[in-house]
């Protein structure tokens, strides 16, 4: 029988790479999608020719802990334990802290922080019954140096990284890893929709002089899923082109 995986975000830039990443490795995912769109996500499915075996698209709103935990319960019910939690559903809402608004705060503390709450809780106590399962979180490089205009955004990814020590102290005893990918700047669309004189100022600023790849990123999470990697626990794995070391 297959493993079983499931992402947030699952269509996203880097999303994407990791979802077929991760069926490259011969798990079924379960890749959600937010509410009210299916059609974008079934668009992306048939883009990457996966089959119904390999991909179940799945609504499920991760800022909303209630329908998280119904969802997922059933969804257990209806696939099993799972191996892999994926959490990297993420937003930014940019801006100096000293005009950022509440909204632009709580918007992404829920959807980069609390999300992971919301969709690791369900499903890690069966993980942990079960004997063994890896959850890997997408955090960022500004959650581990800062970045201005980021306060929020680093407060999120900083979170997803204190989280996933905790996480990995507990899940350790029976066979469980967390563990954090720390990616930089990425070409994806949410870097692409920075402003290019910004965007250019930070490139400059990278040792390798470029962006990441999706594939690099999706890479790594690879790795990390795989049995070889069953000793790596409570890890930040860092792809920034030497933008920050750690
Ligand atoms: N450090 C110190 N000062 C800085 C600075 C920095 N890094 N960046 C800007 N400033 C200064 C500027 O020099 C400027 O100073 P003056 O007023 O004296 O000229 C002042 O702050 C205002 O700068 P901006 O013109 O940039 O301010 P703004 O209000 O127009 O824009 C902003 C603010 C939208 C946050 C913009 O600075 C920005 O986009 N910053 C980049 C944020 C960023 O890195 N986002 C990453 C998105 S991708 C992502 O998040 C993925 C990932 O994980 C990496």
């Amino acid at each position: 029988m297959k493993k079983l995986a499931i992402i947030t975000g699952s269509k996203g830039g880097i999303g994407s790479a990791i979802s077929s990443a991760i069926v490259d490795k011969g798990y079924r995912l379960i890749a959600t999608y937010n509410t009210g769109n299916y059609t974008c996500a079934k668009e992306w499915f048939d883009s990457k020719g996966f089959t119904e075996d390999q991909v179940r698209l799945f609504e499920l709103d991760v800022t909303n802990t209630e329908e998280c935990n119904e969802k997922l319960n059933q969804l257990q019910q209806e696939e099993g334990t799972f191996d892999l939690v994926v959490n990297n559903a993420g937003i930014t809402r940019d801006g100096q802290f000293k005009k950022m608004k509440a909204e632009a705060w709580f918007d992404v503390i829920n959807t980069n922080l609390n999300s992971v709450y919301n969709v690791t809780q369900p499903l890690f106590a069966a993980m942990c019954e079960k004997g063994n399962g890896r959850v890997i979180n997408i955090s960022s490089v500004n959650g581990q140096k800062g970045q201005f205009g980021q306060a929020n955004y680093a407060a999120a990814k900083a979170g997803m990284i204190g989280f996933t020590k905790a996480l990995a102290s507990e899940g350790a005893r029976s066979g469980v890893t967390a563990n954090v990918v720390a990616p930089g700047y990425t070409g994806t669309p949410m870097v692409e929709a920075m402003r290019e004189d910004v965007l250019d100022s930070i490139k400059s600023t990278i040792p390798l002089k470029r962006l990441a790849k999706p594939e690099e990123v999706a890479a790594t999470v690879a790795f990390l899923a795989s049995d070889e990697a069953a000793y790596i626990t409570g890890e930040t794995v860092a792809i920034n082109g030497g933008l920050y070391m750690a």
